[in-house]
């Protein structure tokens, strides 16, 4: 099983090493894959450092190149980077996409994201690698093979959702940043982090879709017993749109202004949701006081009680009455 896997991270780091060729020393890889990322603001260090790359818009340029060269069609078609057709022969899976690879925890490449070029609605934005015995996409976080040391050393670890997202907020030199990449966040992928660090900040796009997933993954990291924080962006703005069009110095200060705690940033959505209507109101109160009963620590659930109780100008003995009786219930 353990050659099994080298197997499958040689083949892995031999497309990596591919599509980077096959963007940086091909006319194809020059004018359309380059010239995205550059478009997209990314520099040649960070399109470097990533080791983004380019698949040529081909049917077959990838697999034959790899056959050839000795890779076993068994590892290609396991690790997904070649798909087989009902008649055994073999095909690239990813074409005419740029190339995103994904580091494993030591910063070899396990699989890979491969964003289309076309601006067609009918063909999937990303393409990802399929799981594989080296790959469970719960398991792991784009970015953090790059981001780890910085984690450690800010003592937090920022939250965004796509490819795209780390590397700009990287590039702006927020050097601690990883993405859950399209999959909502696991215990798993929070426990990586717990690793590092016991504070997380989330910076998940402007959208409907962006601010469900932030109240998610807010329980579940207090749930972990993780501490967490939360910065919005303009509806329509994620963090990489939103760095490019104000710059790096106006991002950093934008996330300083608009960290908020958990619980004013959930009373806030929650509030603007239910209006003016008393019984939505007091709904909110009990899903801000259901997120505090998750907290393991109960020294730190009390603080929080507090806050809550300033800010929704509840009496502090009603929320800690309504706490334990959601513990009670819980246990
Ligand atoms: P988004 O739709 O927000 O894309 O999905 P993005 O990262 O902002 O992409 P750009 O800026 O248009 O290039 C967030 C993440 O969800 C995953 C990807 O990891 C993406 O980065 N995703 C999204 C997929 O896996 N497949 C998709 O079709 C779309
Ligand atoms: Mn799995
Ligand atoms: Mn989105
Ligand atoms: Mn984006
Ligand atoms: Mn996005």
């Amino acid at each position: 099983a353990d050659n099994r896997r080298e197997s499958l991270m040689i083949v892995s780091g031999f497309a990596a090493k591919y599509f980077q060729e096959a963007m940086w020393d091909t006319p194809e890889g020059k004018s359309i894959g380059l010239s995205y990322f550059k478009e997209r603001g990314f520099t040649s260090e960070t399109i470097k450092k990533f080791e983004l790359g380019y698949s040529p818009d081909n049917w077959e340029a990838f697999t034959s190149d790899a056959i050839n060269k000795g890779y076993q069609s068994e590892f290609l078609v396991e690790s997904g980077l070649s798909v087989k057709r009902d008649n055994g022969t073999l095909y690239d899976r990813y074409r005419g996409r740029v190339m995103f690879p994904i580091h494993g925890f030591t910063g070899r490449v396990i699989a890979f994201g491969g964003r289309t070029l076309k601006t067609d609605k009918n063909v999937p934005k990303y393409v990802n690698s399929p799981e594989s015995e080296i790959y469970h996409k719960s398991n792991v976080l784009y970015g953090l093979f790059f981001a780890k040391k910085a984690i450690r050393d800010q003592d937090n670890c920022y939250l965004v959702e796509g490819y795209a997202d780390v590397l700009s907020v990287h590039q702006a030199g927020i050097e601690n940043v990883v993405a859950s990449s399209g999959t909502s966040l696991t215990v798993e992928q929070i426990r990586l982090i717990g690793r590092f660090t016991k504070n997380i900040t989330i910076l998940y796009d402007g959208d409907a879709a962006g601010i469900k997933a932030s109240l998610r993954g807010l329980d579940l990291i207090l749930e972990e017993g993780l501490n967490v924080k939360v910065v919005s962006f303009p509806d329509g703005d994620d963090p990489d749109s939103y760095v490019r069009k104000v710059g790096s110095t106006a991002f950093k200060t934008h996330i300083e202004q608009n960290k908020k705690d958990f619980i004013l940033y959930k009373t806030e959505i929650l509030l603007k949701e239910a209006g003016k209507d008393p019984i939505q109101r007091a709904n909110v109160i009990r899903e801000i006081v259901e997120s505090i009963a998750k907290i393991p620590d109960s020294i730190k659930a009390s603080v929080f009680i507090r806050e809550c109780s300033h800010q929704l100008q509840i009496d502090e003995r009603i929320l800690l009455t309504e706490l334990n009786k959601m513990k009670l219930t819980k246990s």
